[in-house]
């Protein structure tokens, strides 16, 4: 078992193209417990449907206590057009809501970085993409993904109506706050704040929580409060003007595929997600590609796996303690896109794409030859 200083990582590469592109992953964590600075415990489990055509259930009680008791998970995605015969009950025991809650991992981290190799791909024109590099802080664990109540009702006449509530209390939005505001500090020292406070009572209450935590002991921080519309208009027409954004659930969902829209593929954004810290400074980690899991494209060896791949860098970076290693994974991305090695969602245009197999070896040929 686990010494002291080995850090446990369980791996679920989950539904779609996750066990693809987490191969490629697991290949690149599989390096760096080769490494002398880390120590590294890896278990891999079934989620989503092979766990539950193996045992009825998407996600065991067995995973659930190894997920609740690892240093940091690997997650790959959720959902697969058969989930269909998955009853709704036993998805929604398993779901990966159900495991963000139960691990109450609230602060959601969602990097979004644009390489000039990339900027063939960017749908920005005259190259408005070049030096994208910020930061979301979406609260993942409460709002309208988990507001009750939550259901679709038979109304007298016939007909449904479907409700779902957007909620959050002052610690739920005060805590994600201190974590973005901190964060902001570490980097630019801006920090835009978005919510809908001018419709949303929930989005009054955000942005009053917000300014209060910047009052007290972070106004050395440049707090912009945004409403939410317009930070996806801006974030197409001005990317370049955002450093750290701190959004809620819903907010952080929408506004993280807009990035990605920017940068020309979902395949390029990675994610952490932290809980607390406990008395001894731990915090509980997950980390998951943004892109979900594509049941389009699964199967055909075509999907990016730099998104996981970059992940596993989070990870390294964040609960590891490797930030060397971290750097050396994400020189190597760079180094893999700037030959033009890429998938068809980031190809040169005009080139034959790589397979996500072909990346991965490319991925691991940049780490292993320096
Ligand atoms: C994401 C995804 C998930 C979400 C889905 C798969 C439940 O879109 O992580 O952005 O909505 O949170
Ligand atoms: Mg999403």
């Amino acid at each position: 078992m686990s010494s002291s200083n080995t850090k446990s990582v369980v791996i679920l590469p989950g539904d779609g193209i996750g066990p693809e592109v987490i191969a490629q992953a697991r290949r690149v964590l599989a390096w760096a417990s080769d490494q002398s600075s880390v120590a590294l415990s890896l278990s891999d489990r079934h989620y989503g449907l092979e766990s539950y055509q193996r045992s009825g259930e998407v996600l065991t009680a067995e995973t659930l206590a190894d997920v609740l008791a690892a240093d940091a998970v690997l997650f790959g995605a959720s959902g697969t057009n058969d989930h269909n015969d998955i009853p709704r009950d036993v998805k929604r025991r398993g779901s990966l809501l159900r495991m963000r809650k139960e691990m109450d991992v609230f602060a959601n981290l969602r990097p979004v970085r644009m390489p000039d190799a990339l900027l063939d791909v960017s749908p920005l024109a005259g190259g408005r993409a070049r030096g994208i590099d910020l930061i979301f802080v979406r609260e993942l664990t409460s709002g309208l993904y988990f507001g009750q109540p939550k259901l679709i009702e038979d109304l007298p006449d016939g007909s449904q109506r479907g409700v779902d509530t957007q909620s959050y209390t002052t610690p739920e939005i005060a805590r994600v706050a201190e974590f973005a505001l901190e964060l902001a500090r570490s980097r630019s020292g801006k920090l835009h704040s978005v919510d809908k406070s001018n419709v949303m009572e929930s989005g009054r209450l955000w942005r009053q929580v917000v300014t209060d935590v910047h009052r007290n002991g972070h106004d050395d921080i440049a707090l912009n409060h945004i409403l939410g519309d317009n930070c996806g208009m801006q974030l197409v027409i001005n990317p370049g003007q955002f450093d750290v954004i701190l959004a809620d659930n819903m907010f952080g969902d929408i506004l993280s595929d807009v990035a990605g829209g920017v940068l020309g593929s979902l395949g390029m954004l990675p994610s952490a997600s932290l809980s607390a810290a406990d008395a001894s400074g731990r915090r509980k980690s997950f980390f998951e590609p943004v892109h979900g899991s594509a049941p389009d494209i699964a199967g055909k060896g075509i999907a990016n796996p730099l998104a996981a791949i970059q992940s596993v860098a989070m990870m390294l970076r964040l609960v590891l303690d490797a930030p060397e290693l971290a750097d050396r994974v994400d020189g190597a991305i760079d180094q893999v896109l700037a030959r033009g090695v890429r998938t068809a969602d980031i190809a040169v245009p005009g080139s034959i794409p790589a397979t996500t197999v072909e990346v991965g070896d490319a991925v691991l040929a940049a780490l292993t030859k320096d």
